[in-house]
């Protein structure tokens, strides 16, 4: 039978890197977002805004999804906010598909901060969790848009049919442009912008995430355990944590970004030193850079989000992820995070984002 996916989100870090392996693998692969991309080949843009029901539902009519990957969220003032409109999102979507009855399975991305607290009280005394974070770990006593958006594919789920998978990712490495959270792209221009003004390339986090043992997930093999969760079946109806399978210092990594931007590390000096104040100014001086070296982004916005970079670089704790739950079902992918980060960098040079 033909497998039909639907990417919501398909713009974004997880969607878009979603999109080209659901392609590769042979999946009719319709992409939907506000401003869907056209130009990967192979993906059927759908343009809807999921706040929209009216728009959505004529957007959809007609698109029969085998398997739906969820891969959106829009960031609010506060957590109330992030619920209402991160629940919308999901059941509105999930709405439109309900008539055609085709779908057998949602997958749903969400993340680390089911752990560790949402954005409002993220990483905080009281809240923090044991690591490595596992899926086992109940849920915190605290409003967490996560817990909505699961809850509403538990209820469709409950009403169509479907089988379902959540996936908890830790920072996410891979290319996008103009989406909510980047740290790999956020350290390239950074670190682009130190190699330019002969700045060192400082540490902006805290002690705790210097010294500690960390790891992170590559979109790739996020999409890996995606597409295996959907179509594997003992992966059903469960949650996932996913990140690379290996683990890392910071202290022993940012040399080595350091050096392949070829710029002085700087590391842990005894305060955190938050990303976002170092790069306050770097606006026009991105946009020089974009002009000397040709660039296709001169928008540093559209590249960098320094503010979750000091978010995740500055928690006060170690953060790092079991990942033996879907490896005991089979699901035995393994990426190396300085590979990661270096085919990203790579990847960035090659399609004139960096110089
Ligand atoms: N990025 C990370 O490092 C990271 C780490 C851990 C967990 N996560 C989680 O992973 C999940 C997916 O996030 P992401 O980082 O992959 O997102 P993202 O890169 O910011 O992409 C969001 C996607 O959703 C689309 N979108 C946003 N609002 C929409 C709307 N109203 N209607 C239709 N489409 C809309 C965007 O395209 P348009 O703007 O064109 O609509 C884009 O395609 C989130 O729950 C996030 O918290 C992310």
């Amino acid at each position: 039978m033909n497998n039909i996916a639907l990417v919501v989100g398909s713009t974004g870090i997880t969607g878009g890197n979603l999109a080209e392996r659901l392609i590769s693998k042979g999946f009719t692969t319709y992409g939907l977002a506000r401003h869907p991309r056209t130009e990967l080949k192979g993906l059927i843009p759908i343009a809807a805004d999921l706040l929209d029901t009216d728009s959505l539902n004529k957007a959809l009519a007609g698109v029969a999804p085998t398997h739906v990957f969820i891969t959106t969220w829009m960031r609010n003032e506060t957590e109330a906010e992030n619920i209402r409109v991160n629940g919308s999102m999901v059941r509105n979507v999930l709405n439109a598909l309900s008539a055609q009855q085709s779908v057998k399975h949602v997958a749903l991305v969400t993340g680390l901060k089911h752990y560790l607290g949402p954005f409002d009280a993220y990483a905080r005394e009281g809240t923090l969790p044991e690591t490595p974070v596992r899926e086992e770990h109940p849920r915190l006593d605290l409003e967490n848009f996560y817990y909505a958006q699961e809850d509403e594919v538990y209820a469709a789920a409950a009403r169509d049919g479907f089988t379902w998978s959540i996936h908890r990712p830790h920072s996410v490495i891979g290319k996008a442009v103009g989406n909510l959270m980047n740290m790999g792209t956020t350290l390239a221009v950074y670190a682009s912008i130190c190699k330019e003004t002969g700045r060192p390339f400082r540490w902006p986090g805290s002690a705790a995430q210097w010294n500690g043992l960390s790891d992170v997930t590559d979109a790739r093999i996020l999409a890996e355990q995606l597409i295996w969760a959907a179509t594997t079946d003992a992966a059903a109806n469960q949650a996932f944590n996913i990140t690379n399978g290996d683990v890392f210092r910071w202290s022993w990594l940012w040399k080595k970004l350091a050096a392949w931007f070829d710029v002085e590390a700087v590391g842990y000096e005894g305060s955190i030193h938050p990303l976002e104040e170092e790069m306050a100014n770097d606006g026009p001086v991105w946009r020089e850079i974009a002009l000397k070296y040709n660039l296709k982004e001169p928008d540093l916005n559209r590249l960098a989000s320094a503010w979750h970079t000091d978010l995740d670089l500055g928690r006060p704790i170690e953060v790092m992820t079991d990942m033996s739950k879907s490896r005991k079902m089979g699901f035995t992918a393994f990426q190396s995070t300085p590979d990661s980060f270096y085919d990203l960098f790579e990847k960035l040079r090659e399609e004139r984002l960096i110089p």
